[in-house]
């Protein structure tokens, strides 16, 4: 294959992978009020290790493609229940329900979820099967 035809097919491979991602648009899984409110308990209880941010720190990035690419196959449910139950890291399970469902909505935001008219809730959060997939680079 000549080196022409070799940028052709990644040209054509590019453009399907952007397409992909417009057509595949987030749903709305939280409240504007919620992620405003989840701003707050980031800052106060996890901006120490992901970073203000949130690209890292001692903890990872919970931000963009060195998070929650799509080729990681993450789905909410998991990740929410790694936060309910194990962050802050050395203090699990400290914040209220309120506080965790506050500050995943803070998180999708910031991952380019939009907001809706339903508020993300913990109990359902925990088994959601929703994929996440961050929308930032
Ligand atoms: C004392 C440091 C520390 C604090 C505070 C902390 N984290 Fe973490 N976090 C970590 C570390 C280290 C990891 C990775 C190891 C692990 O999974 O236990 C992690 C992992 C995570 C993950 C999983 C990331 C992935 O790619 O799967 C999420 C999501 C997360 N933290 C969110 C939070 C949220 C939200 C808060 C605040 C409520 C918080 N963390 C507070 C250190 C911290």
């Amino acid at each position: 294959m000549n080196i022409l035809k070799i940028r052709a097919l990644l040209g054509a491979a590019l453009l399907a992978g952007s397409s992909t991602v417009a057509l595949a648009a987030p749903p709305a899984l939280y409240t504007a009020d919620q992620a405003k409110a989840g701003a707050d308990v980031f800052s106060q209880n996890c901006a120490m290790c992901h970073g203000a941010d949130l690209s890292g720190a001692a903890g990872p990035a919970l931000v963009g493609q060195a998070f929650a690419s799509a080729s990681n196959k993450y789905t909410i449910g998991p990740v929410f229940t790694e936060v309910a139950l194990q962050m802050p890291a050395g203090q699990p399970a400290s914040l209220t329900h309120e506080q965790y469902e506050d500050v995943f909505a803070y998180i999708l935001q910031q991952n380019g979820y939009p907001a809706g008219t339903t508020k993300f809730d913990y109990t359902a959060g925990l088994s959601s099967k929703e994929s996440l997939v961050s929308q930032k680079p």
